[in-house]
C-alpha cells in the first residue's frame, strides 16, 4: 500500500521546489497531499499542486466544505508522514511555540506522525539566534530537520538558506517513512489453533482452542517485518494480513509441515496440539444405530511438536512455547520449558475453559533467566508484548535489523 504524504508549503520562494519535489514524490508512489499557508499562495498556486499530486488541496482552516469531507484531525491522521517543504522561519517559530492558527501549523500540532521540515529563507534569517533556538527545540521535539544549503540565495545574498537538494530530502522521507521493522530479515514460523485427530471419516477428536492467540502472534511478527509462516490447525480465525498460511488438520501433517519449513529464526508453538490420536481410523462412519457403543479406540500419544523443534539440528535461535494448565501454572510451565528443551514458555491458568475462544490472556512468561507475570491483556496485546521481547532478545544476539 502506498505510504501517505502531507506536503506544507509555507511561504518561501522556495516554494516553486514544492513542484518538483511533489513529481519525484510520484515517481516513488508516495500518495501526495498539499497543505498550502496563506504565504504559500503567493508563490505556487493551489491548481498547480492539485494537478501534480492529484488530490485536492487544503488551506483554509475554516472551510466548511473541507471540514465536512474530511476534518482537520483526520487530515493529519490519514498522513504517514508530514512533510513542511520549504519550512519558513515564521512556521518554525509557531511549531516550537504551538501556535496553531491556520490549517498548517494546527495540522503539525495535532499530529501524532513524524515531522520532516526543510528550511528555506534568507541567510541572517537562518543565523538569527532566534532561528537557532527554535531549530534547537525542535530538534529536541523529535522533528527531523533538512538543513538548508550554503550557496546564493534568491535575494542575491550568499550563505546557508537555501532548500536543500530535492534528493537529498527524498532521502530523507523515504527513510522517515519507513515503517519500523525490527524483524525484516527473519524467518518465522507460528503454529496455532486446534488439531483434528480423525475417529472416522466425519468424526474427530479436538480442544476448544480458537487460534487467536498464534494468529494474533503471526500477525505481531509480520507487522514488525518478518517473513511469518503460519501453521494453522482448523480454525474460524481470518489468515492475518501479509502472512503465509498453510492449514492442516491432525499433530501428524502438522509436524511434517513444521519440520519441512525449518529453518527459521524464531519458532512459535502456540497451536493446541491434540495429545493422542485413535490407533486406526475406521474407514467407514460408525452407524449410531446400538445405543450403546461396544467399540474400542486405543489412543497413542502424538509427537510433540515444540520438542521436536527445539531438540532438532536445525534448532531456531529462539524457540517458544504455550502452555495451557489448569493447576500448579508455573511449576508445570518451568516443568515443560526445560523437558520440551524450548527458550520460552507462555504459561496461561484455562481452569473453568478461561481464556479458550476469548479476546483476553493474561499470563506468565517463564524464561531461563526468571518468570514474569503480565497483566491481562487482550490477546493482541499478548502477542504484541512477546514481539517486542522477541526484538530485543535477538537483537541482543545481533540477529535484528
Ligand atoms: O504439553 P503441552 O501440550 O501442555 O505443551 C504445550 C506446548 O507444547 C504448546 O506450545 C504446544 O504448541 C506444544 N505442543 C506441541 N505438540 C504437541 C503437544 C504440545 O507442539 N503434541
Amino acid at each position: 500500500m502506498s505510504k501517505h504524504i502531507l506536503l506544507i508549503i509555507s511561504g518561501s520562494i522556495a516554494a516553486v521546489k514544492s513542484l518538483e519535489l511533489i513529481r519525484l514524490l510520484k515517481n516513488k508512489h508516495y500518495n501526495v497531499t498539499c497543505v498550502l499557508t496563506k504565504s504559500g499562495e503567493q508563490f505556487v498556486t493551489p491548481m498547480a499542486l492539485a494537478a501534480l499530486s492529484g488530490n485536492k488541496v487544503y488551506s483554509d482552516l475554516f472551510s466548511l466544505n473541507d471540514e465536512t469531507e474530511m476534518g482537520h484531525i483526520a487530515l493529519s491522521r490519514a498522513a504517514d508522514l508530514i512533510v513542511v517543504a520549504p519550512a519558513s522561519a515564521n512556521i518554525m517559530a509557531k511549531m516550537v511555540a504551538g501556535i496553531a492558527d491556520d490549517l498548517a501549523t494546527t495540522l503539525l500540532l495535532a499530529t501524532n506522525k513524524p515531522v520532516v521540515i526543510a528550511p528555506a529563507m534568507n541567510v541572517k534569517m537562518w543565523e538569527h539566534p532566534a532561528t537557532k533556538r527554535n531549530v534547537a527545540q525542535l530538534k529536541k521535539d523529535g522533528i527531523m530537520i533538512v538543513e538548508p544549503a550554503v550557496g546564493t540565495l534568491a535575494c542575491g545574498e550568499e550563505g546557508q538558506g537555501r532548500l536543500a537538494e530535492l534528493n537529498h530530502i527524498l532521502a530523507i522521507i523515504e527513510k522517515e517513512a519507513a515503517p519500523y521493522q525490527p524483524l525484516k530479515k527473519l524467518k518465522a514460523l507460528v503454529t496455532s489453533g486446534p488439531t483434528h485427530e480423525a475417529l472416522d471419516p466425519v468424526r474427530y477428536l479436538t480442544n476448544r482452542s480458537s487460534g487467536k492467540q498464534g494468529h494474533a502472534v503471526a500477525a505481531a511478527l509480520a507487522h514488525l517485518g518478518a517473513d511469518v509462516l503460519l501453521i494453522s490447525g482448523p480454525t474460524s480465525e481470518p489468515d492475518p494480513i501479509g502472512v503465509t498460511v498453510k492449514k492442516v488438520l491432525s499433530a501428524e501433517d502438522m509436524l511434517k509441515t513444521v519440520m519441512n519449513a525449518l529453518p527459521v529464526d524464531v519458532a512459535v508453538c502456540a497451536a493446541a496440539v491434540s495429545d493422542w490420536r485413535a490407533d486406526h481410523i475406521e474407514p467407514k462412519k460408525i452407524k449410531k444405530e446400538k445405543s450403546v457403543l461396544d467399540m474400542t479406540f486405543t489412543f497413542m500419544q502424538n509427537p510433540d511438536i515444540l520438542e521436536n523443534v527445539s531438540k532438532s539440528e536445525r534448532r531456531p535461535s529462539l524457540v517458544i512455547g504455550f502452555a495451557a494448565e489448569t493447576e500448579n501454572l508455573t511449576e508445570n510451565a518451568r516443568d515443560k520449558r526445560k523437558r520440551k528443551g524450548c527458550d520460552w514458555v507462555v504459561a496461561n491458568l484455562v481452569a473453568g475453559g478461561a481464556v479458550f475462544g476469548e479476546t483476553e490472556n493474561q499470563v506468565t512468561l517463564i524464561t531461563e533467566q526468571g518468570e514474569e507475570t503480565w497483566p491481562k491483556l487482550t490477546k493482541t496485546q499478548v502477542a504484541e508484548k512477546l514481539v517486542e521481547k522477541i526484538v530485543i532478545t535477538l537483537k541482543a544476539g545481533g540477529l535484528t535489523a
